[in-house]
């Protein structure tokens, strides 16, 4: 069951400005979306960052891992500059940085934990961990669109998630829906399967409604293969081309 927004920006602005910063937060903001996906890891330290590669060199100059970085160091380091010079000194950003933004603009969030290798029991852990401190009230007032949704590729992230956190909603990413999908996301309790729109079939996106869990892909972005999906039951998904797929799009 889906009772969330239906069309997110994707790691914050899409492609019209640096993922998972800030300025994607404002852009994806700017074009009306109230509702957005990034991507969560953590620093040395164990402080969670919002970044999508668990290594410097694509979108935040440097070499190394983000783990070998402690979450001060990695927020002083430039994450514009790669996108466009108008965006140098857009800085990566702490988690809760990130939802302070999403609070105070009425965004709706799907974290996705994103571990690196090694660090998934971890990662799961702390980030709903924490999750869970600063959506206390909202948590308690059971409003579903006021609650962040957390979702993972990895199952061991969301299995430290449920255990920190059994009260926050959990979806699991499938790139594929293969034979076994259905146990899995059972044994996670899971709320939704978040799944790669281009191995998704009409065949499969009713299996997962008939099976009674809400549906999410990524990353449509083509307004036809949108209309498709959504006509197969899909209930929401993001995308990078927030200036062609709004949140009017219908
Ligand atoms: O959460 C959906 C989507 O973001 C998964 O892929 O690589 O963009 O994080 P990726
Ligand atoms: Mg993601």
């Amino acid at each position: 069951m889906w009772n969330y927004p239906k069309f997110l920006a994707h790691r914050g602005g899409g492609k019209l400005a640096p993922e998972n910063t800030i300025a994607g937060l404002r852009c994806g903001f700017a074009h009306g979306f109230r509702a957005v996906e990034f991507d969560v890891m953590l620093a040395r330290d164990g402080v969670p960052v919002v970044m999508h590669d668990p290594y410097l060199g694509r979108t935040v100059a440097g070499s190394g891992n983000v783990f070998d970085y402690d979450a001060a160091e990695l927020v002083a380091m430039d994450a514009g500059n790669w996108f466009g010079a108008g965006f140098r000194g857009e800085t990566v950003p702490l988690f809760t940085q990130v939802v302070q933004f999403c609070k105070d603009h009425g965004i709706w969030m799907n974290i996705e934990i994103k571990p690196a290798p090694g660090f998934e029991e971890q990662t799961g852990r702390v980030v709903a961990s924490l999750t869970r401190a600063l959506f206390g009230l909202e948590i308690a007032q059971d409003n579903p669109r006021r609650v962040p949704l957390l979702s993972s590729f990895s199952p061991v992230a969301l299995a430290a998630a449920m255990q920190a956190a059994p009260d926050l909603p959990r979806a699991l990413l499938l790139d594929r829906l293969e034979q076994g999908w259905q146990d899995q996301a059972g044994a996670l309790r899971a709320l939704a399967i978040h799944t790669n729109h281009k191995h998704l079939t009409q065949a499969l996106a009713q299996q997962v409604k008939d099976a009674g869990y809400g549906l999410f892909c990524y990353t449509v972005n083509d307004a036809a293969r949108a209309r498709e999906i959504l006509g197969w039951g899909v209930d929401a998904f993001c995308t990078d081309r927030i200036d062609l797929i709004g949140p009017d799009f219908a």
